[in-house]
C-alpha cells in the first residue's frame, strides 16, 4: 500500500502506537503537556538540528509521527526510555527525545518523519 490512515484517538495521551507502513514501523505519539514543555525549551536539537514544530503539524503539534528504525543500523529503539525520555535503542545505545531526534549515541540522524497529513481532525494519512 502506497499509503494508509490511521484514527489518532487510537493512540492515548502519554503513548504511543506503532503501525506499519511499506513493511517498516512507525511510531505515532501523542505527548504530554509536560513533554511539550520540555520540547519547547530546547527548540534546535538532534542531527540536523531541527525545531519540534518543525517536526510536527500546525494544530497537532501533541503528535509526532516518525519512521522507527534507529538511524545508526536499523534496530527498534524502546518507547519512552533513554536519558532524553523519548526513545532508546537498545543495539548499541542511542537516545532520542520526545521529537525523535538524536541527542546521544552512534545514530547519525533524527528519527525521519514521513511524508503525512491530517485528513481530518483525528486521521492521518501517511505517504
Ligand atoms: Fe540503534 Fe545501533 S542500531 S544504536
Amino acid at each position: 500500500l502506497a499509503s494508509i490512515e490511521f484514527d489518532m484517538t487510537k493512540v492515548q495521551e502519554g503513548q504511543q502506537v506503532v503501525i506499519k507502513w511499506q513493511g517498516k514501523p512507525v511510531f505515532v505519539r501523542y505527548r504530554t503537556p509536560a513533554e511539550l514543555q520540555t520540547l519547547a525549551s530546547e527548540p534546535n536539537a538532534g542531527s540536523p538540528p531541527e525545531s519540534d514544530t518543525a517536526r510536527t503539524k500546525d494544530g497537532h503539534h501533541q503528535y509526532l509521527v516518525v519512521l522507527g528504525n534507529c538511524t545508526h543500523l536499523g534496530c527498534v529503539p524502546t518507547f519512552g526510555t533513554g536519558d532524553f525520555g523519548g526513545w532508546f535503542c537498545p543495539c548499541h545505545g542511542s537516545h532520542y527525545d520526545a521529537s525523535g531526534r538524536i541527542r546521544k549515541g552512534p545514530a547519525p540522524l533524527n528519527l525521519p518523519v514521513p511524508t503525512y497529513e491530517f485528513v481530518s481532525d483525528t486521521r492521518i494519512k501517511i505517504g
